[in-house]
């Protein structure tokens, strides 16, 4: 088959088997690029339309007990100044995102043990008690099934675990004293709790082949997940990765439709960190088959400390500056704001 057809294959049957997988991603030139993202932007336009939805998000604590050797908040970076929110501040920031429109808030931070399950339990209802029509998400790495069915019985209604990469090889490099079979677990536990699930991984990691993404596709269409979370790894000066190339624009994209095509209801961001890599990386991974979009609420102060890797963008302005500016960027390409709570599709909360 030739790579036209194999893009075909994977439009008509949302499948492709491993060797197809990899002989697309080997073989992908300009034109059949181009073919790709029509494909995904006719999927995405049939289920989502011109809709891009906005995520409100709270970076709420840059505390964390993992040491991933990319991420620059790892216990070990002695240089991470930390911070983490008070429940007065996180429900203040939803105030302020409130009126700004916004009708899901991302609650994202590291591995912070401070915020027990009863702290998180009291945060989750009382962001619901004051928002009733917005969803809570969490995003706070791996904890047990019965933490996870606490935090959903409490009201949060999806999950943000990236599953990093799929190679078990690569994730082992990656994260000392974790577990990758843990880490897939946790997204399993996730699903059958009945969160709107999103899983996902970094793109251009040190030593990561197309067959590591390969496996990162089969994966993601063999969990199902209602999100999927993609985007360059960027290095951060104080990681021991601090030396190593950023992730690429072109990859990222083609990615994104891939998994457009794979998935074809998914919400799927494009994420800061393309947009950090190239001025017009947001643009083009909506382009690409993207769907959502996720500007910080986090106070300013705090924004710069919440540091991943270098040269986040977005780090200086205000919640309402970064809204403007992101409706533009939307608009700009052919999109139109959508700022209502976006379930995926086919998703209904049973509990
Ligand atoms: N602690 C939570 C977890 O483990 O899921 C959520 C916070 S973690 C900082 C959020 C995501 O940031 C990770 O899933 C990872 O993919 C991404 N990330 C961390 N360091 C990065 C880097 N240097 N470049 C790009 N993305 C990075
Ligand atoms: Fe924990 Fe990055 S090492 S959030």
């Amino acid at each position: 088959m030739v790579t036209k057809e194999i893009i075909d294959k994977l439009h008509e049957k949302n499948y492709l088997n491993e060797e197809e997988m990899l002989y697309l991603l080997n073989n992908i030139d300009e034109e059949n690029k181009k073919y790709l993202s029509e494909k995904a932007l006719e999927v995405r336009t049939m289920y989502y339309g011109k809709k891009v939805y906005l995520r409100g998000l709270i970076e709420f604590t840059n505390y964390c007990r993992n040491d991933c050797m990319y991420c620059g908040i790892r216990a070990s970076n002695k240089n991470a100044k930390r911070y983490r929110l008070s429940i007065d501040e996180i429900l203040n920031t939803c105030r302020k995102g409130y009126e700004l429109g916004f009708r899901t808030f991302v609650l994202q931070g590291g591995e912070d043990t401070y915020f027990s399950n009863d702290i998180m339990v009291d945060i989750i209802k009382r962001i619901k008690n004051d928002f009733p029509s917005c969803a809570v998400t969490l995003s706070i790495g791996e904890k047990s099934f019965d933490s996870y069915k606490k935090y959903f019985d409490a009201g949060a209604d999806r999950y943000l675990l990236r599953h990093e990469t799929a190679s078990k090889k690569l994730y082992q490099s990656l994260h000392p004293n974790m577990s990758f079979e843990n880490r897939i677990e946790c997204l399993y536990n996730l699903k059958k709790i009945g969160y709107q699930v999103g899983a996902g991984f970094m793109i251009g990691l040190p030593n990561q082949t197309n067959e590591d993404f390969v496996k990162d596709l089969m994966f993601l269409k063999e969990l199902e997940p209602h999100m999927v979370g993609i985007g360059p790894f960027i290095p951060h000066k104080d990681t021991p990765l601090s030396g190593e190339k950023a992730g690429d624009l072109n990859t990222t994209t083609t990615l994104l439709s891939i998994i457009r095509l794979l998935l074809p209801k998914v919400l799927l961001p494009s994420t800061t960190a393309l947009g950090t890599i190239n001025p017009k990386g947001r643009e083009l991974g909506l382009l690409s088959g993207a769907n959502v979009v996720m500007p910080n609420l986090s106070p300013i102060e705090v924004r710069d400390k919440y540091s991943l890797y270098d040269g986040k963008i977005c780090t200086g302005e205000e919640a309402a500056e970064c809204l403007v500016c992101l409706k533009n960027r939307i608009e700009s390409v052919g999109f139109e704001v959508d700022m209502g709570r976006g379930d995926n599709v086919d998703w209904k909360r049973n509990a």
